[in-house]
């Protein structure tokens, strides 16, 4: 039943061809994937499940092994050649995340091991300092765990109270609610810019703006929305950014956070170790500037490096091209999803990133990606991390297809297929 996936996606002429100097010629990207040449239970690989990771070019893999092979040293220490060299390629993936989300000076850019840290640091280094008793920190309806718990953990421990953004049926934020939440008391926003769940890209400039307007600085989580869409820090205005190597063609193992360097600078360490000092006495220890002052102890070199490989890759590629490609697969594979009976799509934002999220039928959602496992179809299916969107919509789960700039509409037919066959199989 799955249609054999052709290189060459048919996506409209205008996108393939409207600038033939641009990389964006899908079978040529594709080539650049080596496990899409994959097959999985006999069937070929359609991978679905970006949102979780992405998968990685060549290109990214090739910077890997070279720097292990060739270049490996430890960095920011030695006065050896390897040492220096090393340290120049890191700093050098610094700069690249630096220009990838606009950021205005390299040591705004802080290497953490993926968003989920990035988020944890300005708990602590932030939130432990600046928020207190009785103070308010806001988040939405639509938050991945990783940006709920740490906000409830600091709430237990300061006695301080979580205020959440309601969203409507469709997926939306109410805005209008957002507003009405904000008090003398609110000291914090804490909000993604494209749920992972449901897809929903918010209106984060104007709820950036409308905390500004109440002194209230805003950490965005990215993880969804930098490997997707253009991000422009300091057009958003955020004071906070994180976003995750893995899912944007990077490895495992790193990710960055972004904060305004007057913010960095007022925060507390998040933990204490090498590299992060100036001067260390039995009696005192003054820290280093920032970055380093919140990069303790060794770092996942090769995997810094590899995502500064990765974001060479993107930039390359495009992310206007990217997000114009996503949305047309987007839109195909809503349209057939739409002409299944029984589907029901969690999630129909106007704005939407390449997340399709699904009920079929009372088909347990982990039966359906079991059963399109077996057809090669790599999705999603559980909560997804967001337990408080699947209680919002009064589901237990959902079956999650994720779609990055190297899918084509082939793939996303086969999943529709693969979704009619699964349909059969419990009739
Ligand atoms: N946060 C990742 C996802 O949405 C793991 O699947």
């Amino acid at each position: 039943m799955n249609a054999h996936i052709k290189n060459q996606a048919a996506f409209p002429e205008t996108l393939a061809t409207t600038d033939t100097s641009s990389t964006f010629n899908l079978a040529r990207l594709r080539a650049d994937f080596p496990i899409l040449q994959r097959s999985i239970n006999g069937k070929p690989l359609v991978y679905l499940d970006n949102a979780a990771s992405s998968q990685m070019p060549q290109q990214v893999i090739n910077r890997l092994v070279h720097y292990q092979a060739h270049e490996h040293a430890n960095i920011h220490r030695g006065v050896h050649t390897l040492s220096q060299a090393a340290t120049t390629e890191y700093e050098n993936a610094r700069i690249k995340a630096m220009h990838f989300i606009g950021a205005q000076e390299a040591r705004e850019i802080i290497f953490v091991r993926g968003a989920t840290e990035g988020i944890n640091l300005i708990m602590h280094g932030y939130g432990r300092r600046f928020i207190g008793e009785g103070d308010e920190v806001i988040i939405s309806a639509m938050e991945h765990h990783s940006n709920i718990v740490p906000w409830q953990m600091l709430c237990e421990e300061k006695k301080a109270k979580l205020r959440v953004i309601p969203m409507n049926d469709v997926g939306e934020l109410l805005l209008d609610e957002y507003a009405k939440l904000f008090n003398a008391r609110t000291k914090f926003v804490a909000l993604t810019h494209v749920s992972n769940a449901l897809g929903t890209i918010n209106p984060v400039h104007e709820m950036i703006a409308t905390a500004h307007q109440q002194g209230v600085p805003v950490l965005l989580d990215g993880a969804q929305a930098a490997p997707h869409i253009a991000v422009n820090v300091q057009a958003l205005d955020c004071d906070f950014y994180v976003f995750s190597s893995h899912k944007m063609c990077g490895p495992t193992g790193v990710g960055i956070l972004y904060g305004k360097a007057a913010l960095l600078e007022k925060m507390q360490p998040y933990q204490g170790g090498g590299d992060m000092i100036l001067n260390v006495t039995f009696e005192c220890t003054t820290y280093n500037d920032i970055p380093h002052k919140f990069e303790a102890g060794t770092p996942a070199i090769a995997a810094g490096i590899g995502l500064g490989a990765a974001i060479d890759y993107i930039t390359a590629v495009g992310l206007d091209n990217i997000a114009a490609h996503e949305h047309a697969l987007l839109e195909h594979a809503t349209h057939a999803a739409r002409n299944i009976q029984g589907l029901n799509i969690i999630g129909t934002a106007q704005h939407k990133a390449a997340v399709l999220s699904f009920t079929l039928d009372d088909i347990h959602p982990h039966d359906i990606g079991t059963l399109l496992d077996q057809d090669g179809i790599a999705v999603r299916a559980g909560h997804h991390c967001a337990q408080p969107v699947m209680q919002r919509f009064g589901i237990p789960a959902t079956a999650r297809a994720s779609f990055a700039f190297y899918n084509t509409f082939e793939e996303v037919d086969a999943l529709i297929a693969g979704i009619h066959a699964v349909k059969k199989v419990f009739s």
